[in-house]
């Protein structure tokens, strides 16, 4: 009997733009709003801390508004359907996959609804500001927290087995993500080194359009659900 082909996709902040999530680098996107340096690595945290807590407060009262489009919803079809092996690998810190019922997971950069305190090294689920320097609910310690996101200059989480899926997987698809960023963006090269079969679904050509086997470019939520009935034989 064949094999069912064991499946890795990896998602960006296009997968939620149209659930009305920010993109990083489109026009009008985070990283036109804030400096990176100003919000997003240890040393702003260091350097002005309430700055960096305002910021991912803002973000992660945010989400808690935001609702899953098609695209994590055909998303969690075909994690709920797929006789294979199959891995979401994102890069997202919102929790819309899980909303949509999206269950073979893992947040390569940290997600919005946990914190990650400093003291015990727990990362318990928070929903509420980190501003006022509340106290650790697993190890009381106060003012200990911050958020829970993989900042520039710090290691993904997960990289081993992020590694594994890709180098055994059989087919590769990067969906709304724009190449920009590593280690992110060299797994389409990995997994194409290792056999895979390679897709990316994208708004617009990304950074890394030139490694894929195919490209197909549009909005997520009619791609997305495009390539899942294709691959449920629905298509
Ligand atoms: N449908 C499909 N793709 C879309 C849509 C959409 N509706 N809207 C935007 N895109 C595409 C854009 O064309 C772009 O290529 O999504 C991509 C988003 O790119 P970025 O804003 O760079 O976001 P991402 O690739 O996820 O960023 C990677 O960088 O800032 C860090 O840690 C942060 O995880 C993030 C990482």
């Amino acid at each position: 009997m064949a094999k069912i082909p064991s499946i890795v996709i990896l998602t960006g902040a296009g997968v939620s733009a149209e659930s009305g999530i920010d993109t990083f680098r489109s026009e009008g996107g985070l990283w036109e709003q804030h400096r990176v340096e100003d919000v997003a690595t240890p040393e702003a945290f260091a350097r002005d801390p309430d700055l960096v807590l305002r910021f991912y407060d803002m973000r992660r009262a945010a989400i808690q508004t935001k609702q899953p489009n098609a695209a994590h919803e055909a998303l969690a079809r075909l994690d709920a359907e797929w006789p294979g092996e199959l891995l979401i690998i994102t890069q997202n810190v919102d929790d819309l996959h899980e909303r949509a019922g999206g269950s073979r997971l893992l947040h390569m950069h940290g997600t919005h609804l946990t914190a990650w305190c400093l003291a015990c090294d727990g990362r318990p689920e928070w929903r509420e500001p980190l501003i006022d320097r509340p106290a650790c609910p697993q190890c009381g310690a106060a003012g200990q927290m911050r958020p829970d996101i993989v900042w520039f200059g710090e290691m993904p989480y997960e990289m081993e087995r992020i590694y594994a899926a890709v180098g055994a997987c059989d087919l590769f698809v990067s969906i709304g993500t724009s190449g920009a960023v590593y280690p992110a963006a060299g797994l389409v090269r990995e997994a194409r080194a290792r056999g895979a079969m390679t897709l990316e679904l994208n708004l617009e050509p990304s950074q890394g359009s030139y490694f894929f086997h195919e490209s197909r470019h549009g909005p997520a939520t009619r791609l997305v659900p495009e390539w899942v009935s294709e691959m449920l034989g629905q298509g």
